[in-house]
């Protein structure tokens, strides 16, 4: 192998590490959780401005607002809060336990 090619390589995976690097400490929206009460109701089409109602950074009524460090984006009108911090529903309480099976 040429000595370029050589420097060339190094430079290559320099770059792709540093890439990876910064996805891994990269921050990453967490998801709404339908587990708390509050969530219960939300769904795929629930307005941002619902959502604000309790995260608005100014006077929402959840403990955890929008911080001065959040992602622009989120002032953006078009843009739901969902397409970022998606919906996660609570597992049923009974999951896989009490299923009655009608044909016995
Ligand atoms: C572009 C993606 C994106 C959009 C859109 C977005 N968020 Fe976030 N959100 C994030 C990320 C990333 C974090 C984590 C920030 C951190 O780790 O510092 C976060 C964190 C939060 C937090 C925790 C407090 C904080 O500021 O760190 C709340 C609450 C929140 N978002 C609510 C909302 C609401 C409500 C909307 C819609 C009005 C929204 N977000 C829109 C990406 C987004
Ligand atoms: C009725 C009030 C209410 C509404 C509406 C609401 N939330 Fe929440 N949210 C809360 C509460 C309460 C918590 C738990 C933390 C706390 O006490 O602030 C929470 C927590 C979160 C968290 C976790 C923050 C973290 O740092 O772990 C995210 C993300 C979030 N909500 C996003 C949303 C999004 C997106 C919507 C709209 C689709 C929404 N919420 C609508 C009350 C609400």
């Amino acid at each position: 192998m040429k000595r370029r090619d050589l420097v060339f390589v190094i430079i290559i995976v320099a770059v792709v590490s540093g890439l990876v690097y910064l996805s891994i400490i990269g921050k990453h929206p967490q998801p709404t959780v339908q587990s708390i009460p509050e969530h219960q109701s939300l769904n795929r089409d629930t307005p941002r401005t619902t959502c604000l109602t309790c995260h608005n950074p100014e006077n929402g009524t959840a403990e955890k607002r929008i911080k001065v460090t959040h992602p622009e984006k989120w002032k953006d009108e078009k843009f739901s809060c969902i397409k970022c911090h998606t919906l996660k529903p609570a597992a049923p309480a009974n999951a896989g336990l009490g299923k009655s099976d009608p044909a016995h």
